[in-house]
């Protein structure tokens, strides 16, 4: 049996929060290993990166989630007892409620409310001297999600939900203030969605019947009974709060754009092909999930490594998408190199890997992929912008992170 490299301190969970997103991946290249040992919070936990560590993280015979979630996670950004905490069939059959939202069809009416939002945001930016991007993006796409998934939300609520659902997300990596804003955050947003789900049970919401509302209101679990009324609330919250988290990548895209401008002329000549490659060079550059938690539910051995039933297993999301061995020259931003990527599951997991109907991967990446498309078009063909001095650094020693402006925008002219 290989002993595991050990990381040298009694424990890390303060280099964890200091150092932010490199933290596996530095300790990966100082003990020259795709897999070392650590203790966060007192708990053994094992670091694993590449692409047969995702595939082994991957695969149902070996890791489940449950007991994954810390605490603060779940009382921020996920809440408690959604589709990410399930195991075998009770999750299949969960996940199986998500994807029916990701027909062709219903993401294309997601993309349609998305564009005419867009547009009507920029009829209210020409008037503005400055517009802040990302706290734009969220609204945006907070009164799409909320159309689209059969929420009522009248705009002038619009601001307060949109800042809820960023505060869940923003909450969970931060220290005390940013923390208890997200649970704050959580406990209004959850009051909110389960008066939503009552009354959609109650008759006294009438809401389309192929909107995430409905189906989640309605949607029977494997025992054939209605979902418990808080887990309903969470699931209809596990819908609009990620595409709201859009706009982090509608931050980062702007943030492309005005670091490469020769970019914008290859979008607006190159098409949906083009923007395909740039959107997948966004999610691999810019960071966004750091890592993701998962154990082994048996003893098994791994590549002479001996993993036990109960530990902690942590996969190096931001280093992957950093390793230069998968990705030449990581830290230039070259949307082209994705020309040559391979499609597999394993090794590009911006939004977690394997298979999106039997596995945990990300159960919106399609409507990510396709609301980073719509976004992309509109800022380099529809609208045209200065963008002042500011502060864009993105600091990635914080979890989650953005450009510290929020991007901002002035002298916006609509052209579409
Ligand atoms: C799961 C990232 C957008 C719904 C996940 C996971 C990641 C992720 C890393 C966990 C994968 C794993 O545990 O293996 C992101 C990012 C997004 C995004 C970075 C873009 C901002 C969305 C959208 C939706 C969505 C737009 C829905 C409309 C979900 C759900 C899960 C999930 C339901 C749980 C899946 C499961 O446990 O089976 N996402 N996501 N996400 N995401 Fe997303």
């Amino acid at each position: 049996m290989k002993n595991i490299p050990h990381d040298n301190t009694l424990d890390s969970s303060i280099s964890l929060l200091l150092e932010g997103y490199p933290f596996l991946k530095k300790r990966m290249e100082d003990h020259q290993t795709d897999i070392f040992q650590t203790r966060l919070l007192g708990e053994k936990v094992i670091c694993i990166h590449g692409k047969e560590a995702a595939a082994l993280f991957y695969d149902n015979a070996y890791f489940w989630r449950e007991g994954v979630l810390p605490k603060r996670v779940q009382q921020t950004l996920m809440g408690k007892n959604g589709v990410q905490m399930l195991d075998g069939e009770a999750h299949r059959h969960r996940k199986a409620l998500f994807m029916s939202f990701m027909s062709r069809d219903r993401i294309d009416d997601l993309m349609g409310l998305m564009l005419r939002y867009w547009r009507a945001y920029a009829r209210k930016w020409e008037k503005m001297e400055r517009v802040v991007l990302f706290d734009e993006a969220r609204e945006v796409l907070c009164l799409a999600a909320c159309e689209w998934a059969g929420v009522p939300l009248k705009p002038t609520e619009v601001r307060e939900h949109a800042q809820e659902y960023i505060e869940m997300i923003y909450g969970f990596g931060g220290a005390t203030t940013r923390y208890w804003r997200g649970i704050h955050a959580r406990n209004v947003s959850e009051k909110w969605n389960k008066k939503i789900i009552e009354d959609i049970r109650s008759r006294k919401l009438e809401v389309p019947e192929n909107s995430a509302a409905y189906q989640i209101a309605w949607f029977r679990d494997l025992d054939g009974e209605l979902l418990d009324l808080h887990v309903a609330t969470v699931e209809l919250m596990n819908v609009v709060r990620p595409i709201v988290a859009i706009a982090t990548y509608v931050a980062f895209s702007a943030l492309a754009l005005h670091e490469h401008p020769e970019q914008v002329e290859k979008i607006r000549t190159g098409e949906e092909k083009y923007a395909q490659l740039f959107v997948q060079e966004v999610r691999r550059f810019y960071p966004f999930t750091p890592f993701l938690g998962a154990r082994p539910h048996r003893d098994f051995e791994w590549k002479g490594h001996q993993f036990k039933e109960g530990t902690l297993v942590l996969l190096d999301v931001f280093g992957m998408l950093h390793d230069p061995e998968m990705w030449p020259d990581p830290y230039a931003f070259k949307p082209e190199r994705f020309t040559e990527w391979s499609g597999s599951p394993f090794d590009f997991i911006p939004q977690g890997g394997g298979d999106h109907y039997t596995g945990h991967r990300c159960a919106g990446e399609w409507i990510t992929i396709k609301a980073m498309k719509v976004a992309l078009q509109f800022l380099t063909q529809e609208v045209k912008y200065i963008v002042p001095e500011q502060d864009l650094e993105v600091d990635i020693h914080k979890m989650p992170t953005l450009p510290k402006s929020g991007f901002e925008i002035s002298d916006v002219q609509y052209t579409g």
